[in-house]
């Protein structure tokens, strides 16, 4: 089970990577905005962080050694003007797997991308059937939006559960990458419906870290550590 972290601050990246040994790292446009940097300076800014921590470049199976998703611009409407920022956005890394969103010209683009050899994330899927046609055209990473789903009042798991099950039945390559995950609770179920990798942002992995009967139990071995004779 892999975790990514969902985030375009390079500190945070850093501190992740160094104590929670995270695999990867999506991004989007509401992180590159909270980064407090424009689009270009923020992604090469963490392609420059990759190659720093010697994690450019792919492994034996040839998979990204630390893949970072990097959404291309939201307003772009027809696969050829994404394509060609994709292609764009790959040059600055070898690592950036491309984000497209699940929509009629994003699938084409991916399709066409992946045959090129770009490597693509498809983004912004809600239901089985957008899941199903990313698996079909063998994209890189799929990315249902589990906290999303489960804030508008949708069952999130239950979702994923038929999406792990078809790409099971069929044989597809894609990974899925369980978005938006927002709790301990979700972190859990997802990992137990057979999810590939998580993506969250970094006070939920830390949030899911804590729980008060930790802190009670420490508690009691402190106290019986301090009337321990001798000590
Ligand atoms: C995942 O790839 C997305 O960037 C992400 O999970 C969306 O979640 P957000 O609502 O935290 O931006």
């Amino acid at each position: 089970m892999k975790y990514y972290l969902d985030s375009a601050k390079l500190n945070e990246i850093d501190y992740a990577y160094k104590f929670y040994k995270i695999d990867g790292v999506t991004t989007n446009p509401n992180h590159i905005r909270n980064s407090g940097k424009p689009f270009l300076v923020a992604i090469t800014g963490i392609a420059n962080w990759i190659k720093e921590n010697n994690l450019e470049g792919k492994d034996e199976l040839g998979n990204e050694l630390f893949p970072v998703s990097v959404e291309i611009n939201p307003h772009l409407d027809n696969y050829q003007d994404m394509i060609v920022e994709a292609r764009k956005i790959h040059e600055i890394s070898p690592n950036f797997v491309i984000k497209i969103p699940c929509n009629l010209e994003g699938v084409k683009a991916a399709k066409l991308l992946e045959e090129e050899g770009i490597r693509t994330n498809v983004t912004l899927v809600f239901s089985p059937s957008q899941a199903i046609q990313v698996g079909r055209i063998n994209a890189r990473y799929v990315s249902p939006f589990i906290g999303w789903k489960e804030a508008s009042g949708d069952d999130g798991i239950e979702y994923l559960k038929q999406i792990v099950k078809i790409y099971k039945e069929k044989g597809y390559k894609t990974e899925i990458i369980c978005a938006a995950v927002r709790s301990g609770k979700q972190i859990a179920e997802c990992a137990a419906m057979g999810a590939d990798i998580i993506t969250a942002g970094l006070a939920v992995y830390e949030d899911a870290l804590l729980h008060p009967f930790t802190d009670f139990g420490l508690k009691k071995f402190q106290d019986a550590w301090d009337h321990t004779e001798g000590n």
